[in-house]
């Protein structure tokens, strides 16, 4: 197994910076480590220095950092608390972006902002294109969805990447950590085996999302791994591929646990702009292979950082 998480490169001190919102989520700490990577000046500013959701934190920020460039990778992701706390979830998910989208505009400044395969409603029987039909079937797919079309039309120039089920071997809250944390410790897992997703490695995600960024395009965009599976299917392959036993796997019906949103049966993404991101199949290897470095002793300090913000 590979990791391709292993090299840094020198940051020009000078460069204007890409300014990144939401540094603390995973989609934040993900950006300040493939920045360092990659050898592009990042600035990742916390909620406290960057507030999307005010015109005059953002106003700030930008005066303060002059970047090339803006990545809101903030947001608020508990699709099921959405459906009791949808003020606080449009303001996170649908205001915040529209501000971004209004400064950026002002000042032509490249924006790149990230919504979610929950704006569909899972009724087509092939993967989601860039052009179908957006019908969600939560308060989060609507605020997801809004701020779309807020964003596009304040600011035609914006990258907008739809994704999906991420998972990152720094971050200790999604489902692949999970599963495998299970599985360790030879206990059940329990999956949804009716619900189609595309699970999206997020360091594939940040790499690609910063290629479209870097060379200007805009838009709505569907970036994540080739291969649509459902939950149960995706905790089976983590196992398998990391030499644990598939079969402490319990698939079960989404509706059995209870979950207060409605999901999407089939949120599977496609794109017509071409399959950029690798195979899940790669991104789980990779996964793997960064999930070890983290834990090698000492860790390098470029991934300890990352995982410790
Ligand atoms: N996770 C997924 O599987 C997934 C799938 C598809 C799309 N996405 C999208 O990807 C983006 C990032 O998701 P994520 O999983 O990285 O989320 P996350 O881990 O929950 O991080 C979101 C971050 O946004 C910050 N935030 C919330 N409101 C803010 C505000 N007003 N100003 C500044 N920061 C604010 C939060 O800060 P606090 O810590 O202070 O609350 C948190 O650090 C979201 O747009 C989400 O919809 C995620």
């Amino acid at each position: 197994m590979t990791s391709n998480l292993t090299t840094t490169a020198a940051l020009p001190a000078d460069a204007p910076p890409l300014l990144v919102a939401g540094a603390a989520g995973t989609l934040g700490r993900a950006f300040r480590l493939v920045g360092r990577i990659r050898g592009l000046r990042t600035v990742c500013l916390g909620r406290d220095e960057l507030d999307i959701t005010s015109a005059d934190s953002i106003g700030q920020a930008l005066r303060r950092y002059q970047p090339w460039a803006l990545v809101n990778a903030a947001g608020y992701v508990r699709v099921d608390a959405a459906e009791t706390d949808a003020a606080r979830c449009f303001r996170e998910n649908t205001l915040g972006p529209l501000l971004l989208a209004r400064a950026c505009a002002a000042q032509n400044l490249p924006l790149l902002t990230f919504s979610s395969d929950l704006v569909f409603d899972g009724r087509q029987p092939r993967p989601y294109l860039e052009t179908d039909p957006a019908r969600p079937l939560n308060v989060y797919g609507h605020s997801k969805l809004q701020a779309e079309q807020v964003v596009l039309s304040r600011h035609p120039q914006a990258l907008v990447v739809r994704t999906s089920a991420f998972f990152g071997a720094w971050d200790e809250h999604n489902f692949v950590h999970h599963a495998l944390g299970a599985a360790r410790q030879n206990r059940p897992f329990a999956a949804a085996d009716d619900l189609l997703v595309s699970p999206t490695y997020v360091p594939d995600l940040v790499n690609t999302a910063l290629d479209l960024l870097l060379d200007a395009e805009h838009g709505r965009w569907h970036l994540a791994n080739a291969g649509g599976c459902t939950w149960a299917e995706l905790a089976q392959l983590a196992l398998r591929t990391a030499g644990l036993d598939p079969a402490l796997v319990q698939p079960q019906p989404a509706a059995s646990f209870g979950w207060p949103a409605a999901r999407p049966g089939f949120s599977v993404l496609g794109s017509q702009c071409g399959q950029l991101l690798p195979s899940l199949e790669s991104g789980l290897h990779r996964y793997l292979a960064d999930e070890q470095l983290l834990h090698s002793e000492p860790p390098p300090a470029y991934l300890h950082e990352a995982h410790d913000a």
